[in-house]
């Protein structure tokens, strides 16, 4: 099956993932730095929002030209880990509504396990960016978006900092409709599913827990 995956290839983003991954990077960096990247792939996730002509008057002369349609947006952060990528993507969409969604990948079994869910009412009505700094088996994603579309959502975007093959197959599999938008393709997860070389736990270093 065809992947559907864009990964960014912008110096900025590279440099700040590779800072990212240092294991002496502090939590405050860490969160600055998850934010950061968020607000810069925040710019080519709405690429493709639609705009509407407009004339504004300038104090030369009248401007033909265009501003957003109005489209309703929504984001929805996989909790904890996703938070870290909210105030980037609001800094740049300051309207957007958010939706939160909590899952947990079990440690036994690998499993996401659902404990909290809180959507705009007219999430149904809205275009939705799932936010989660890791995609490692695809499993907590895969069920994030799966819940969504229970809801009615139909058109729905995957943004992730660090993506393993593993869980890119997986997402294409259950949801091919779904693009991912990732800042760096990993090699592999180790027997733990962590994503190698990955950056760790990213909800312990954006939270300072382990
Ligand atoms: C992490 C991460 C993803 C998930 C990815 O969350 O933020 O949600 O693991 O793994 P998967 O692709 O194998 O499902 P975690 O379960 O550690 O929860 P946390 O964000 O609360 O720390
Ligand atoms: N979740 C993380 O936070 N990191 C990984 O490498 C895999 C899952």
């Amino acid at each position: 099956m065809e992947e559907n995956v864009f990964v960014f290839d912008h110096p900025l983003i590279q440099h700040k993932v590779s800072l990212l991954r240092d294991k002496n990077t502090s939590t405050k960096e860490f969160r600055e730095l998850v934010s950061e990247i968020a607000m810069l792939m925040a710019y080519e996730v709405t690429r493709d929002l639609p705009l509407k002509d407009v004339d504004i008057e300038t104090p030369v002369a009248m401007a033909h030209t265009k501003m957003l349609a109005g489209k309703k947006l929504a984001i929805v952060p996989i909790l904890r880990a996703g938070l870290g990528m909210v105030d980037g993507m609001t800094q740049l969409i300051p309207n957007v509504r958010v939706g939160h969604i909590g899952l947990y990948r079990d440690p036994v079994t690998v499993q996401p396990v659902e404990y909290y869910c809180k959507m705009p009412e007219d999430v149904a009505e809205r275009d939705v960016i799932v936010l989660d700094p890791m995609l490692a088996t695809g499993g907590s994603a895969s069920a994030a978006i799966g819940f969504l579309k229970d809801r009615g959502i139909k058109h729905i975007k995957f943004m992730c900092l660090i993506a393993a093959p593993e869980g890119i197959a997986r997402l294409t599999k259950d949801h091919p409709d779904v693009k991912i938008f990732c800042a760096a393709k990993d090699e592999k997860l180790n027997e733990h599913s962590y994503i190698v070389p990955g950056l760790g736990d990213a909800g312990d270093r954006l939270f300072g827990t382990n």
